[in-house]
């Protein structure tokens, strides 16, 4: 590749600069001039959603790479699809209950589309952001390649094998060498897909680098932009390359210095530093965007432009001090997410993505790691936008595996394109704040991780020396873990073992340090167990899936955890109570399909989730809301309708333990149908307040008090009988695009209105309008009804429908019915 650098002159191997000022002056004027023109004009690159109108058959079959082939009977779709998420539960599925205990296979996919009329001319390219797994793809019947992992973005280039008029594109995806994972993947293509067309000479795929700080005094931003441009044309003009900085009101701040670049080379490197004053830093509470505009002229004409939003930042680690932010101190409140969006599986949509970080930014978390592989694009966009920081992740494995079809099988082949093309494509956000190599992976424990830790860093640090890159780490004796003994890590990351923090220091003096993964704690939304003590579940590594309970449900008391783990609260007190522990990435923020521990089938999802799978907070979330965020807390538990099949929680029969989560207070007085029961403030480092009552039904209620002065009320009814359904749409206004969501939650309540805790009616539900149900759930994590359903039993209460989008403008009619019941209907609006 010809590198050209005009700021530090190091790699320049030819560059047509004409450096005299005057000139250079002259000729920025001029095209400016230009600019304005061709600013109007459309981009010279399109890049059109590809998702629609594909076929699909589940299964293999012969030919159905070739161009004539029959696929009329095969079922109309559009992506992204997940056909495991459409499925049956059945234990004896290949992926077993810890994949989530839904079918996988082989699957086909193919698209008859028609060629740009240009395209001779043109670059033409196909862009899958992710598919599950094993993908090869051909045009018209020529192999254009394959693509075993199932977590990263790849394109093929169509020209080659593309004709004028009708041609086909068809996808094998094979997911059928089971079991791969320790979670639910999905199968299929449940990424988008996207066709691009630019020039013979265009920026690269991934091919505009920037690099954004700022002074320390926040006075000066430095935009570095590294652009590579390949040209495909046999022509060897030289072209014009300028970058423009817009501010995120669309104002232009600055135009770059215009580079005239030779063209008589394949890929061209060029490299400039852009500054300007008084910039809007990106940050967690205002995650301010710029745009760089970088435009190619050729023979005085517009040939590419390409838009790349960034954000201005500077952070750093410190072995003491811990994690800051533009100069500020920061403590990092992260939750693990793996990628499925419950109901929906792995099929990627943008607004359920979007509700997930904002159940998670209400609750205070501040940062994501997306565990363990490389997340949608559309997903680091949201983060960038809403303000999270982000821990990219690459691998659960290297060569030696978790699971007996895992991506051990491709590691050799295929992790050095991988892992680089991870970093290349998610290099602009400005929310990752870390790259890692690989969660708890087995050659921690011998030698051969010393060597391969460095490859895989030196692979990161080739392309991104701005980021720290670390691997969430196991093993604590240091003299034992190979990939710490090969010193490329710039952090220290640990999974777990939250009791070592205090001594981190002394035990690894000047060791920058986070909390890679911690806590597993197990909780069921609105079930209760004693109080009593903590439980580890399983308690080792010999009872895992042994014991259980009637009710396939864990505690939410915050009172049980995996033996490696440990209970909310005892990870928060460690975490918070340590300057030197940057933060921690809670394992993990929703409850996700597939590894359904401490529960042996039938449950098929996880219980780790502070929210439930239907994204319903349990109690936890309320301890997070008090420690994390500033606004007002006040959370009450359990609920007040006892016993529950005969049984009470607390120590002794009818007595029941309350707790209350709380903050900007002294202290909380709880009372019973009226009657002080005391008042309680936490003492020492407790995150909770907590009195044992003997019960009676009626009202419980707790009121929070500063100064003598009420703070907030809560109060928990003994409900009635289910009377009623309710309706409550997180949006009633949804865009008419095809993708668009509403989440409706479904309320069974009394006559009073109350939530009844134990409600589990079966919810029948019609939909009219443009819309249609694309998925149902309540968050039980050992149902097996399906996702994909005009039903649903409500589960303590509550269920879930998702309503999505036509294409037509609106109203969808939602009705639900049950057994008994009154029922209820909600209209949503459906908008151009
Ligand atoms: C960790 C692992 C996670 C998940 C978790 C469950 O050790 O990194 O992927 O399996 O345990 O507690």
């Amino acid at each position: 590749m010809l590198k050209i650098d005009i700021k530090y002159g190091v790699l320049i191997v030819f560059l047509v600069c004409f450096t005299a000022m005057g000139y250079c002056e002259e000729l920025r004027s001029m095209k400016q001039t230009n600019l304005k023109t061709t600013e109007t004009n459309p981009s010279p690159r399109t890049r059109l959603n590809f998702n629609k109108d594909w076929k699909f058959f589940l299964g293999d079959a012969a030919n159905a790479n070739a161009i004539v082939f029959d696929d009329t009977k095969w079922r109309r779709l559009n992506l992204p699809h997940d056909w495991s998420i459409e499925g049956k539960f059945d234990e004896k599925n290949p992926a077993k209950p810890e994949g989530g205990g839904l079918p996988t296979g082989i699957g086909w996919y193919r698209k008859e589309f028609i060629a740009p009329v240009n395209f001779k001319d043109r670059m033409i390219t196909i862009e899958f952001d992710g598919v599950y797994k094993n993908s090869e793809v051909w045009l018209n019947g020529h192999l254009l390649g394959k693509r075993p992992f199932g977590y990263i973005s790849f394109s093929y280039e169509l020209n080659q094998y593309l004709r004028p008029g009708k041609n086909i594109i068809s996808v094998k995806v094979d997911n059928s060498a089971q079991p791969d994972s320790r979670w639910y993947t999905g199968s299929g293509i449940y990424r988008n897909v996207w066709l691009k067309s630019t020039a013979k000479l265009a920026i690269e795929q991934w091919g505009v680098k920037i690099v954004a700080t700022a002074s320390k005094d926040q006075n000066i931003a430095s935009v570095k932009v590294n652009t590579t441009i390949i040209n495909k044309s046999s022509g060897t003009q030289p072209f014009i390359l300028v970058n423009s900085i817009y501010d995120s009101h669309g104002k232009l701040i600055l135009h770059g210095r215009p580079f005239i670049i030779n063209s008589n080379h394949p890929s061209v490197n060029s490299e400039s530093t852009l500054n300007f004053k008084n910039p809007d830093l990106w940050s967690i509470e205002s995650p301010t965007q710029y745009k760089l505009v970088s435009k190619v002229f050729q023979n005085n004409k517009l040939i590419d432009q390409q838009e790349t939003l960034f954000g201005i930042r500077y952070f750093n680690f410190d072995a003491k001090t811990g994690f800051s932010l533009n100069g500020k101190s920061l403590k990092i409140k992260g939750v693990c997410l793996h990628h499925d969006l419950g109901a929906l599986g792995a099929a990627v949509n943008s607004r359920a993505m979007e509700r997930q970080l904002e159940i998670l930014k209400e609750m205070g978390c501040n940062a994501i790691r997306t565990a363990h592989n490389p997340p949608a694009p559309e997903f680091l966009d949201l983060c960038d936008k809403m303000g999270f920081l982000v821990m990219d992740e690459s691998f659960d494995v290297w060569k030696k595996k978790k699971v007996s079809h895992d991506y051990h099988v491709n590691f050799p082949e295929w992790h050095r394109r991988d892992l680089a093309d991870m970093v290349k494509r998610d290099f602009n956000h400005p929310s990752i704040i870390l790259w890692s190599i690989g969660n708890e992976i087995r050659e921690q424990f011998d030698s051969t991780g010393i060597a391969l830790t460095k490859e895989l860093v030196k692979i990161v640090k080739d392309i991104d020396q701005s980021r720290p890159v670390l691997a969430a780490l196991t093993e604590t004796n240091a003299a034992k873990n190979f990939i710490y003994q090969a010193g490329a890590l710039d952090i220290y990351g640990l999974n777990y073992n939250h009791k070592l923090y205090k001594d981190f220091p002394l035990n690894y003096p000047n060791e920058k340090f986070i909390g890679t993964e911690t806590t597993s704690a197990l909780a069921t939304r609105g079930y209760y167990d004693t109080a009593d003590s903590i439980r580890r579940w399983p308690k080792d590594g010999k009872t895992k899936f042994k014991e259980g309970n009637a009710s396939w449900a864990a505690s939410s008391y915050d009172n049980v955890s995996a033996y490696w783990g440990s209970t909310h609260e005892e990870t928060l007190k460690e975490a918070k109570k340590y300057d030197h522990v940057s933060g921690i990435f809670v394992w993990t923020g929703f409850d996700y399909l597939g590894e359904p521990l401490p529960y042996a089938w039938p449950a098929r999802s996880s219980y780790f989730g502070i929210i439930d799978l239907a994204g319903f907070p349990k109690d936890s979330y309320y301890l997070y809301q008090s420690e994390w965020t500033n606004k007002p807390v006040l959370h009450l538990l359990p609920h007040w309708n006892w016993p529950v099949n005969g049984l009470f929680t607390g120590r002794q029969e009818k007595v029941i333990d309350v707790w209350a989560y709380y903050n900007n207070a002294d202290e909380v007085e709880l009372y019973l149908n009226g009657k002080s029961l005391g008042k309680r403030s936490k003492q020492g480092d407790d995150l909770h307040v907590l009195w044992q009552v003997n019960y009676e039904p009626g009202t419980l209620k707790a009121i929070s008090r500063k100064n003598g002065k009420e703070v907030l009320v809560k109060e928990v009814k003994t409900a009635g009988k289910p009377a009623k359904i309710q309706l409550v749409a997180d949006r009633k206004n949804i865009k008419a695009n095809g993708t668009d969501l509403s989440f409706v939650t479904v309320k069974i309540t009394d006559e009073a209105d109350n939530i009844v805790p134990y409600a589990d009616n079966l919810v029948q539900f019609k939909i009219e309008g443009e819309g249609f149900i694309a998925g149902v759930d309540n968050g039980f994590q050992a149902s097996l009804e399906p996702f994909k359903a005009n039903h649903r039993k409500a589960y303590h209460g509550l269920a879930l429908a998702i309503i999505q989008a036509k294409e037509k403008a609106g109203i969808i009619k939602l009705t639900a019915t049950a057994d008994g019941l009154k029922e209820s209907e909600i209209i949503i609006k459906v908008e151009k």
